[in-house]
Order: structure tokens, then sequence, then C-alpha cells
């Protein structure tokens, strides 16, 4: 893996993409890869990110620098650094090195950029990085069009793309693997943290977004790791690495600490399975990704009316938000260049032309609603959670005691939160679960978790 990992997009494939933009968009744009941000001194900055829509066509996590596109053509606009630069960060490849390597057709200093921007679209979320730009240049309805064009192009990726995210997905399997090898002689969840994280750095990746790896799965993003080890917890792990190129992969496993589940852990921990099988068996373009959302929750519905915990027909339970008393949040989201692609745009990419958020409880917090294309990768990840800002109040009002057994529900302490996330392709006639490899199965979870035991 290590030695295959290819480190920047060769420049065929960035002029493949560049065209492609040409077809759709006529008109020139302009996309700066930003800075990383000062931690209180500017020479000491957090780790730099490039933006994905600039290493998109330009492939490079060049600091401060801007491209120009027009007609397929590509101007590279980077300020050279200064031999006091190098004293610090070692030699740099010069701009005429750099632009030859991404297939630049010319370069230039970033003084040079104003000459272009009257006629230049631009992402409104990057404004800010052109400050001297006279705000009267701007033409909203061009960089509008721009960001369609951009999740047009961006929606489906290439087989670089499709080659990248399975790279990464490969680290993060191995890291979930560590993680729950790690755990028995683990005494936090900072330790196995580390653990998972020591595989993505070791493979000169980095995570794709901040890890969560806690005994309160219950806390969405928890990113605290912080809590002691007991054999009666779950740990969630929701870890994933990002390949030097940027593209990204997203998993979630939860292993019990023990390396047994208990009977109620199981007995949920299957009903949090049965829901991401179903969504991914109905997964083909053409379907609407609300429909796996839907399938998902009332998998989990009909899971919970088997227990004794919920009552009633599970759609209508569907229909009526209960199943987002245990889980509310969407079945998942777009994977790309960002875990949660293209969410710099809003819900751009994510809702269909015409569609927005719904403000049902059940619904609002779903990030995708659109139909499946083949080379989509979107994310599965139901889960199970008490949350006991949500389940107290609804307990207290009274509300939902038609539908819900308080307390049979109660003998399910021990399961805090649960969620079971895959990396899934789009392919003509189904899907691919590129994170397929890492086991969900309870009982080789356990073998996994037990292997680690000294
Ligand atoms: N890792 C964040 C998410 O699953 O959406
Ligand atoms: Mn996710
Ligand atoms: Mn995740």
């Amino acid at each position: 893996m290590t030695n295959t990992l290819q480190l920047e997009a060769l420049p065929e494939v960035l002029q493949r993409r560049r065209q492609k933009l040409a077809q759709i968009f006529s008109a020139p744009v302009m996309i700066g890869s930003g800075q990383a941000p000062a931690r209180n001194f500017p020479a000491n900055t957090y780790p730099f990110r490039a933006n994905s829509h600039f290493l998109y066509f330009a492939g490079k996590p060049l600091v401060n620098a801007v491209i120009h596109l027009c007609q397929g053509k590509i101007a590279l606009f980077w300020d050279e650094p200064t031999p006091e630069d190098a004293l610090w960060h070692g030699p740099v490849p010069s701009r005429d090195d750099i632009a030859r390597d991404i297939g630049a057709d010319t370069a230039f200093p970033l003084t040079q950029l104003a000459d272009h921007y009257h006629e230049a679209a631009f992402l409104p979320s990057q404004y800010h990085l052109f400050p001297d730009l006279n705000s009267a240049a701007f033409d909203k309805a061009s960089n509008q069009k721009l960001a369609e064009a951009l999740v047009q192009l961006r929606l489906t990726h290439d087989d670089h793309g499709l080659e990248q995210i399975q790279a990464a997905a490969q680290v993060s399997m191995a890291a979930h693997r560590a993680g729950m090898m790690a755990t028995p002689t683990a005494s936090t969840e900072a330790e196995v943290r580390a653990a998972m994280e020591q595989v993505i750095l070791a493979a000169q990746m980095a995570c794709a977004y901040n890890s969560i790896v806690t005994v309160h799965g219950e806390v969405l993003h928890n990113e605290q790791y912080h809590h002691s080890l007991k054999p009666q917890d779950l740990l969630l792990a929701d870890v994933g690495a990002e390949a030097p190129t940027g593209w990204a992969s997203d998993i979630t496993r939860t292993w019990p600490v023990s390396g047994r589940f208990d009977v109620s852990q199981r007995a949920i921990y299957e009903i949090v399975l049965a829901a991401r099988d179903a969504a991914i068996a109905a997964a083909k373009p053409g379907v609407e990704y609300k429909a796996l959302h839907l399938l998902a929750s009332e998998t989990l519905t009909a899971g919970l009316a088997d227990l004794g915990i919920l009552r009633g027909n599970p759609q209508t339970l569907v229909e009526q938000d209960v199943h987002a008393l245990f889980f509310p949040h969407g079945v998942g989201h777009l994977l790309g260049l960002d875990v949660h692609d293209m969410e710099d745009l809003g819900d751009l990419a994510g809702y269909a032309p015409g569609r927005s958020r719904s403000d049902r409880f059940g619904l609002a917090f779903l990030r995708l609603d659109r139909p499946l294309q083949k080379n989509m990768v979107v994310t599965i990840e139901p889960g199970f959670y008490q949350v006991p800002g949500i389940l107290e109040p609804a307990r207290a009002s009274g509300d939902y005691d038609e539908f819900v057994n308080w307390e049979r529900l109660e003998e399910f302490s021990t399961v805090r939160g649960i969620r079971i996330e895959d990396d899934v392709l789009i392919t003509s006639g189904g899907c691919q679960v590129l994170t397929q490899e890492l086991p969900s199965a309870p009982d080789a979870i356990e073998e996994l978790v037990l292997t680690g035991q000294k």
C-alpha cells in the first residue's frame, strides 16, 4: 500500500476534469487553495488542508495558490518561496516546475491575479480569499452557476477519485482492526484512538475528520477521549483516513470493550446491522437515497418492535417519526474529496434541484436527497442511540406512551450508542461496499477484539 500510494493526481486526470468543466461552464473561474490558520501566532499554524475544488482541478495541496480556469486551460497564480522560507521549510519546487506537474498552461505571481478578477466566477465560500476585490465585480448569478457546475462534475467520481477513496478506505479498515485489537489492553478511549490514528499516520495519510472514539456513542460527534473503558461498555469508533490527494473515507464500528456483547447489546446491534444491510441491498442507480433512509428506519423500527421496545406498524411508526427517538440523524451522505462531500456549498450537492430539507424530526438531518447514480460514493450509517436530551423529555411528555414501552427500554440501559457505517460505491447494476472487508458481524467483531488479549 505505502509503496504504491499515489501522492498526486496525474496531469492527464486533472486535464480531463478541466475540460469537462469547460463543457458545462464557459465563463472563466478562479479557485483558491487557502492558507493554514494560525495557532495564536503566524509561524505556528494548524495543519494545512487545501480547498477541495482546488484539489479537484489542480491536484496539489499548494498553500495560498489560485487557479484560473478558462475553456479547459489553466493558469497558476502562486508566489515562489523566498530563500528564508527554504531555510525553515526546505527547498520547494519553482513555480514553473509546479505548473508543469499540474499541466498548467501559464504561471504568474499572485500580484497579477487582480488583472483577471473582473471576468471570473468565484465560489461564494471563497470571497474572503480575494479581499481586495471590488465587490461590484461579482456576478452572483454566474457564481451560483459555477457552484452548480461543480456539483454536476463532482457528484460522481472518475477512476482516479475512486482509486483514492479505496486507498483511504483500506487504511481506515486497518485502523479499525488495530482499534479493536488494542481495546483489551487499553484503559482509556484516548489509547484506542492513538492505536487507530497511528495506522493512518504511518500510512502517510491524515484523518478525514476528527476521530470519534467513545464509550458515549449517544453523543453523535463526541470528540472527547478521556473516559476510562469499563468491561460493560460498548466503544463506538468513527474514524476515517484521507489520502494525500485529499480523497476521504468514513467508517464506524461499535464493539464491546470486554470482547463479548451482552444479550441486550447484541440484540440491538443486530437490529442496526439489519438496517444497514437492508439499505445497502436496495442501493442502485435510480433509487432515491431518501428511500434508503426510510428503509433503514423501518428496519430498525421493526426490530425494536420485535424486541418489545416499540409498539405498532413499522411504516406507521416511521411516518410518525418515532424511529427518530433512537435514530435522530440521516442514514448518510456523499463521500468524495470531503467526508460530507461538497457541504461547503450547503445543500446544493446533497439536495436535487427543487428539493429542500424537511423540518420533520425524522428527516431534518438527512444530508442527501437525490436519486443514486453510477459512480457516486455514499455512506450508509444507521444507528441506535439513547440520547437523554431526546428520550427524557419524550417520556415526560407522555406523547410517545402509545408507541414506546419505556419499562422494556430500561432493560437495554447498557446500550448508549451503536452506529455501523460503510462506504458504498454505486455501480451500474447495484453497489459495491468499499469497506466490506472490515468485519461487522457480531461474532467476527468479538473475535477481533479478543485477538488483542494478552
Ligand atoms: N464521520 C462523520 C460522519 O459519519 O458523518
Ligand atoms: Mn459519515
Ligand atoms: Mn463517520
